[in-house]
């Protein structure tokens, strides 16, 4: 798979106007989901290269990225007479881009999409990498394939409607961005005052990020390897994740940041990763994101989501761990003692 091309824009329109050009498109098409049709649609709408463009509308939340409305998709572009050389621009965060993605290159066995992210999860993680697809069965992004956008536009304009949450949400990945990269960038994303943000200043920071996951991503596009490193605080992350599901809720990055926690600190204990590089880590974690409520009662549930968890090859549980800022160990298994004891000081420790 080529490398994607990702464009850090702050000036949309021009850069819009010139990609939407170089597609040669007959049609295009914009997709949303309601919120992001409310929010963001206006910012573009009245730009030139866009004023024959139809909009296709799907509904909000992750609940939606589904068969309903990719089927839906699929129908409009059907409808509205889309060609093989229509254009397919997804503007919204991760859920719009997965699902637009997989519903542009399905479409007539594959059109031309792009993104246009607007939550920095979607920024800095799901519109880049080329995994696109949609939730299937009761399983999260079961079917879908790779397949790269014919570009990415980043503008941190559409930030400034998120809330809060979602931009921590996003942050948590910037972090392991951070912590699968270099010190420096680690320790900006530290000092960041990620609570009041400088759009600004966030841009020039999530420039770095996503510059982290294209590098992984170039090298080991299909998860072969080095692409493991991105699944830092996932499985212990997604484990938090589905055991929310079954109480309340919480957004994806925030799952990550707890599992970020407990691998860090497995990463101490197993690969040797600096204490103080740890506690640092952590504390701006809980300080920021709290503490999802646990009981040594949950360890029983939560193993067992690790035991399922997709990345796993037989029967042990998979990690990647580091043995210091940016010093990535992958395939790393860890026994139910130590992961325990990890749970042990998501709970009580720092
Ligand atoms: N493809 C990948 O590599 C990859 C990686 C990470 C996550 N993902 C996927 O991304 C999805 C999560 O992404 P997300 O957090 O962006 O979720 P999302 O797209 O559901 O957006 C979260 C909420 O914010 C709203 N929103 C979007 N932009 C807004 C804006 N500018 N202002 C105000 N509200 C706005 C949305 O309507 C939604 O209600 C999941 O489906 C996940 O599976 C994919
Ligand atoms: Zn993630």
């Amino acid at each position: 798979m080529e490398k994607q091309k990702v464009i850090i824009s702050n000036q949309l329109e021009q850069i819009l106007y010139k990609e939407v050009a170089a597609c040669k498109a007959d049609r295009t098409f914009i997709l949303t989901d309601e919120t992001t049709h409310r929010l963001c649609l206006p910012f573009v709408s009245s730009y030139a290269c866009l004023k024959d463009a139809e909009s296709i509308i799907i509904p909000a939340g992750d609940t939606h990225k589904d068969l309903n409305s990719i089927s839906h998709v699929w129908s409009e572009l059907q409808r509205l007479g889309a060609t093989r050389h229509s254009l397919l621009i997804n503007l919204g965060g991760g859920m719009v881009t997965d699902l637009g993605g997989f519903a542009a290159s399905t479409f007539k066995r594959g059109i031309q999409f792009i993104n246009i992210p607007t939550t920095l999860l979607s920024m800095v993680d799901a519109s880049v990498g080329g995994k696109t697809g949609i939730n299937f069965g009761g399983l999260k992004n079961e079917i879908g394939v790779f397949s790269n956008a014919n570009c990415v536009i980043l503008d941190t304009i559409f930030l400034k409607t998120l809330d809060l949450e979602n931009i921590l949400s996003g942050y948590a990945e910037m972090l392991k961005h951070g912590l699968i990269s270099t010190e420096e960038h680690w320790a900006e994303l530290m000092n960041f005052g990620i609570e009041k943000p400088d759009l600004k200043a966030l841009g020039q920071l999530v420039v770095k990020s996503v510059q982290v996951k294209e590098r992984i991503v170039t090298e080991d596009p299909t998860e072969k390897g080095l692409r493991k490193a991105l699944n830092l605080g996932h499985t212990i992350g997604h484990a938090f994740e589905s055991l929310a599901l079954q109480r309340k809720p919480v957004l994806h990055g925030y799952a990550v940041a707890y599992g970020l926690v407990c691998e860090l600190y497995l990463s101490v204990v197993k690969t040797g990763f600096p204490t103080d590089k740890m506690r640092q880590t952590v504390r701006f974690i809980f300080d920021h994101y709290g503490r999802m409520p646990i009981t040594c009662d949950d360890y029983p549930a939560l193993l067992e989501l690790m035991t399922h968890d997709k990345k796993n090859v037989g029967n042990s549980i998979n990690f990647t761990l580091l043995g210091g800022i940016g010093d990535i160990r992958i395939n790393q298994t860890a026994t139910k003692e130590e992961i325990e004891e990890a749970l042990d000081f998501y709970r009580e420790g720092c």
